[in-house]
């Protein structure tokens, strides 16, 4: 059995999910339903990224202690997405003993193959995004990715030698060129690569909130070299093999590629493992043109949202407003006019119109299979496969159009006998398959679907139209209009 692997990054805990994260699980959660779908042997990770700078001052601000910080807020992430309807076979927490240990033993492993090394980092640090900044990137004296205050930090530190793993690496993109997804994202890293590596300021001799550095305990580990690890620890490793390396796809928004195309993998070869087989770029959602964030007050809640539409219709709107890899806004206009438009209407009115017609007629649903052409399986299995749910949504919905179409043009309603069975048969067909089809993107709208038809859920094998040997039910709504 085929084996898949896909990561999301683990979220950092100083405040609750908004909807740009909301993004990076869905399409992690599509593509694991997805696989599951194929039959294959699928692990979908995610989790939340508990140490570090910023953990350690949000909750001194508060007054309670770090670990009470994480406990309360890693909790509400995990409600958040259990109420996306997202389906992951584990949740990390880097504040977790397996996790502790897998960091120790990684650590361990670079240190043997000679590449930690003592020394002193002068330069700037973000800590909102947990990064040493050379002088040269700053932006007006600032962080070039989030904007804010950098401070001037001059400490000892112990240094992971990045710089021997140039070659390495840029052999590894050569070999692989579906390692960074989508392709256009490539050419930025390996020309920064060809430029050079600097080694890593890999501890902290400042920060207290973090997994101690074994080979000095007055250090800890800096939180990024932590959070990598995730992939590894939550498999159990090393107190066994990880059964599902190297992943098949880790999803990273675009301001933390760096990290997971370059850091990671060169940490990866120093520990004796294979880096991921591709890491999928994401773009950002902006709102009111902005970067979302909290102090400018545009963030989007998810659980307002779901609680307001429902999780499909929120999972098909962040999986089909951006094209993959680009940025673009959100707004709860657009969310309600794709809800009303393309759920309640496109969607929602196939399924209920063919099943109150169907549920009249007292014939044997048979016929020829006219409308199974119009949908182009290989197509979106292509898609899916590239990671591509955008255009893999496209495709789905090209073919709810023609089974639209093919009903307002049969015209059911005033056909009889033969010619009524085999409108009736291909409609209903149609509206199986799509319930296989969406399943991975809005699998409560698929079990509906497959409830008001009486069958199981389908596998992907399953989207051939074949004899009808069940008995479909009156159609009820699948989603509700929002004005
Ligand atoms: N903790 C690190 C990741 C460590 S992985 C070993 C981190 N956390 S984060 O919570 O700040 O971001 C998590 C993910 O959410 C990133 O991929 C980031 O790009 C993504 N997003 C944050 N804001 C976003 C939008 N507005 N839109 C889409 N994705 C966004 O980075």
């Amino acid at each position: 059995m085929p084996k898949f692997y896909v990561t999301t990054p683990i979220f950092y805990l100083n405040a609750k999910p908004h909807i740009g994260h909301a993004y990076s699980v869905t399409i992690a959660d599509v593509l694991a339903r997805w696989h599951r779908l194929k039959g294959d042997d699928t692990f979908f990770l995610t989790g939340t990224d508990e140490h570090g700078e910023k953990v350690e001052k949000k909750a001194a601000e508060l007054g309670i202690s770090p670990q009470e910080h994480v406990d309360r807020l890693s909790a509400e992430w995990k409600e958040a997405w259990k109420k996306l309807n997202i389906s992951n076979d584990d949740f990390i927490r880097t504040t977790e003993l397996r996790h502790e240990k897998a960091v120790k033993h990684f650590v361990k492993l670079m240190h043997d193959n000679g590449d930690i090394y003592e020394g002193v980092y002068e330069g700037w640090y973000c800590t909102s995004d947990e990064t040493f900044i050379p002088e040269s990137q700053l932006a007006d004296g600032k962080c070039p990715e989030c904007g804010k205050e950098v401070r001037k930090l001059k400490e000892e530190t112990y240094y992971f030698r990045l710089s021997r793993y140039q070659e390495h690496l840029l052999e590894y993109y050569k070999q692989n060129p579906n390692f960074i997804l989508p392709k256009k994202r490539a050419a930025e890293i390996i020309n920064r690569v060809n430029d050079g590596l600097k080694d890593l300021s890999m501890t902290r001799p400042s920060v207290r909130w973090g997994i101690p550095f074994q080979f000095n305990d007055k250090h800890t580990i800096y939180v990024w070299v932590d959070a990598l690890v995730n992939y590894l620890s939550a498999q159990g490793w090393p107190d066994k093999e990880p059964k599902y390396w190297p992943a098949d796809v880790q999803i990273v928004g675009k301001d933390i590629v760096w990290f997971h195309t370059v850091i990671w993998p060169a940490m990866l070869i120093s520990a004796g493992f294979k880096p991921p087989k591709s890491v999928l770029v994401t773009g950002h959602f902006i709102s009111e043109g902005k970067k979302m964030s909290k102090s400018i007050g545009n963030v989007a809640d998810p659980t307002e949202l779901v609680n307001k539409y429902s999780a499909d219709s929120l999972r098909y709107f962040l999986m089909r407003e951006l094209p993959l890899g680009d940025d673009g806004d959100f707004s709860e206009k657009l969310l309600a006019e794709r809800n009303n438009n393309e759920l309640a209407a496109d969607l929602g009115n196939l399924v209920f119109r063919v099943l109150t017609l169907s549920s009249k007629f007292e014939g044997k649903l048979e016929g020829k299979p006219a409308l199974e052409s119009s949908m182009d399986l290989k197509a979106f299995q292509e898609a899916m496969d590239r990671y591509d749910t955008y255009k893999a949504l496209e495709i789905i919905w090209r073919f709810i159009k023609a089974a639209n179409k093919y009903i307002n043009d049969t015209k059911p309603w005033e056909l009889q006998g033969s010619e009524l069975a085999n409108a009736l048969y291909n409609s209903i067909e149609a509206i199986r398959v799509i319930a296989i089809l969406i399943s991975p993107f809005m699998p409560a709208a698929a079990d509906s679907i497959n409830k008001q038809l009486g069958i199981p859920s389908g596998r992907f094998e399953d989207c051939k139209f074949s004899r009808i040997d069940y008995i479909p039910k009156k159609g009820a709504p699948l989603f509700k209009k929002i004005e």
